[in-house]
């Protein structure tokens, strides 16, 4: 963190974008979860209604008997994904199904887990607190070898929310390259996108009327200070989001009121800010249908069906290894 932070406060602008999991401490999970249910953030619950109508679809595509869930967070569409799985199984089948997690923040985890073993007492739960883009390899491979021939069925692999956007063009490219060198025959990839609409809806969605995203923004200055012994006040940087049409992806920003000087200790970093300087935090990139079968093409995935909502606000891409 301390390499990445340091790098980070040195670029031109100022760019924390590329490492959007310093985001993700208990309280930045807090803070997105409220997110989810501002009126302006409409990603989520649009997700969660495209669940609703096609979770039955979806599952009836292929025998799955595990679900793998990349930066699960909250797990809160999971569950309807996880019921058409238990309903689509044959009457009296025994072959129990497994959810594999896999988030940064321990806190969102533990709780999304313990709340899913509650609900799913027929569920097996291997949760793994952990980075995607560090620990794909091992996760996707993992289980190969002690499985028999009768409970390996194929797997889902899930990424949603629209996380995928947060990514950088390269990384996102580097990302599915590897969960396609993952995905095994009869495995499927399942990936929330948000879809490129007009800039005004877009841009309140990253400066909601309640000031939630402002703070979940300003959370990241105080994982920096807690984990890196930095100075930031927050109260000293304005929260801006902005809609960047020709790259069609939303940035956020955060604004120095005042010149300033902040120290950093663990990057062993003294770094200046001008008046009215702006550092980079965050980019979520908006798609289209066309940018979406892009990328699947780039890293060799196959895009079986494009699931969107009627007023085609986000999309589910599901596909498989080319
Ligand atoms: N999938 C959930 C949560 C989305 S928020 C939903 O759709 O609502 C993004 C999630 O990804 C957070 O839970 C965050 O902790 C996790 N995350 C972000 N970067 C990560 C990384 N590098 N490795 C693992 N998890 C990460
Ligand atoms: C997790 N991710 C998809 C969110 C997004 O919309 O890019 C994170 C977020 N940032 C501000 N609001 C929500």
């Amino acid at each position: 963190m301390a390499r990445n932070v340091r790098a980070g406060l040195l670029a031109t602008p100022k760019d924390l974008s590329p490492w959007p999991k310093y985001f993700y401490d208990a309280e930045g999970s807090r803070l997105f979860e409220e997110i989810t249910r501002l009126p302006e953030y409409y990603q989520t619950r649009t997700e969660a209604s495209i669940f609703r109508q096609r979770a039955r679809q979806i599952v009836s595509r292929a025998r799955w008997r595990e679900l793998v869930e990349l930066g699960s967070g909250s797990a809160s569409k999971t569950r309807t994904l996880l019921d058409a799985m238990f309903e689509a199984r044959a009457p009296g089948e025994e072959v129990r199904l497994r959810y594999v997690p896999l988030d940064v923040s321990e806190s969102a985890l533990k709780e999304s887990g313990r709340r899913l073993i509650r609900e799913y007492p027929e569920l097996e739960i291997h949760g793994f607190v952990g980075d995607f883009e560090r620990s794909l390899e091992p996760l996707l491979n993992a289980h190969t070898k002690a499985d028999d021939g009768e409970s390996s069925g194929g797997r889902l692999v899930v990424f949603l929310g629209g996380t995928i956007g947060n990514f950088t063009p390269e990384r996102r490219q580097a990302f599915l390259d590897e969960i396609r060198a993952g995905l095994r025959p009869g495995d499927h990839l399942l990936v929330g996108v948000d879809l490129v609409k007009d800039a005004r809806t877009l841009e309140a969605a990253y400066d909601d009327g309640a000031g939630v995203t402002e703070r979940f923004n300003k959370n990241l200055l105080k994982v920096i200070n807690e984990r890196l012994g930095a100075g930031f006040d927050p109260d000293l940087f304005e929260h801006r989001a902005i809609y960047r049409t020709e790259k069609t992806r939303i940035e956020m920003w955060l604004r120095s009121r005042v010149e300033q000087e902040v120290y950093v200790a663990g990057a062993d970093l003294s770094v200046r800010f001008e008046a009215g300087e702006c550092m980079r935090t965050e980019i979520s990139a908006k798609f289209t249908p066309e940018s979406v079968r892009r990328m699947f093409a780039e890293a060799n995935l196959q895009l079986l069906d494009l699931y969107t909502d009627e007023r085609e606000l986000f999309g589910l891409a599901f596909g498989a290894r080319a």
